[in-house]
């Protein structure tokens, strides 16, 4: 069973693997109108699940999208309207969907529940966001940075802001695909030292650097992510807002880095808050070339999920 959990789980020949076919698939496309089907449809036959415990815009969309393209058919489900939200088992659910579809998406709160679900499933599982990783924005960001600069072996890629899900899969992404990743933050929003150390033993430098200006320099990427994540309390706003000000992706911060230094959020952003509109809208923002990126990223995921 080829489950899609996280970067850090998945070999990096696969990974690499999946990221060209990510880009063949999408140069496939190109001149066809957008909802049309691809060429080949490996997913013809198929019925993919698109579960949902919390909102979302581009995993919805690019998922249901992404599998109709392919041939397939989807069911979007909200947790909450599930028995899984009324006490019947994630291992219990996990076998009862087995039985009716052949992949199962999830964006969840608690990592357990993805994992539980992937043991007990005898389809393929993919993460489409939990509290601790967001693998599939990280696959896309990957694709969006080589389609514009080339290779991201050996390039420094800068986190500012909150050591967060997003920020997790990127210090992943550095170990698996070779590239040196500061984080730039407070200490209270530091990301998870585990994961710091895992990426460090595969050779790459992760650094931790309190100072956002210092740690922008020489960057070939800034990364960023809202400033409050949907499984925060509403509660910490303020003190997250008060404790991320400096860390703002703003004209002064992006001047620091290569001038050719490109801009990404996974989106939805708010803002003037954790980045100006002046770099969102800027020359080196790739923000939605990312969000296009998600489809053809998990088109390439939920084929290698499939293959036998
Ligand atoms: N980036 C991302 O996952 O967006 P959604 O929350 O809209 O799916
Ligand atoms: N860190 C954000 C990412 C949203 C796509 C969150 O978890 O809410």
């Amino acid at each position: 069973m080829k489950h899609f959990l996280d970067i850090h789980k998945t070999d990096p020949d696969e990974l690499r693997g999946i990221i060209d076919n990510a880009a063949r698939i999408k140069n496939a496309r190109d001149g066809r109108p957008k909802g049309a089907p691809d060429d080949d449809l490996p997913l013809k036959d198929h019925i993919v699940a698109l579960i949902f415990e919390k909102p979302s815009t581009r995993t919805r969309v690019s998922f249901d999208v992404g599998v109709r393209q392919m041939g397939g058919q989807t069911m979007v489900l909200s947790g909450a309207d599930m028995q899984l939200g009324h006490g019947e088992t994630i291992a219990d659910t996990a076998r009862v969907l087995s039985r009716y579809v052949d992949l199962i998406m999830i964006r969840t709160f608690e990592e357990q529940t993805l994992l539980e679900l992937a043991e007990y499933a005898t389809v393929p599982v993919i993460n489409g966001l939990t509290d601790r990783t967001h693998p599939c924005q990280i696959m896309a960001d990957i694709l969006t940075f080589e389609e514009h600069r080339g290779p991201i072996k050996g390039k420094k890629v800068v986190w500012s802001g909150d050591g967060n899900n997003v920020c997790a899969s990127f210090i992943h992404a550095a170990g698996q695909f070779g590239f040196n990743l500061t984080f730039t933050g407070p200490e209270t929003l530091d990301p998870e030292p585990g994961f710091v150390e895992l990426a460090r033993s595969k050779g790459v430098d992760i650094e931790i650097e309190r100072d956002a200006h210092k740690a922008a320099q020489g960057a070939d990427l800034i990364v960023t992510d809202t400033w409050v994540s949907m499984h925060d309390p509403q509660s910490a706003r303020e003190r997250r807002h008060n404790q991320l000000r400096g860390y703002q992706v703003n004209d002064q911060l992006m001047a620091q880095a290569k001038p050719d230094a490109l801009f990404m959020h996974c989106l939805p952003a708010h803002r003037d808050d954790e980045a100006t509109s002046s770099v969102m809208d800027g020359p080196n923002s790739v923000i939605f070339d990312e969000a296009e990126n998600r489809l053809h990223a998990q088109k390439a995921i939920m084929r290698w999920c499939l293959e036998r």
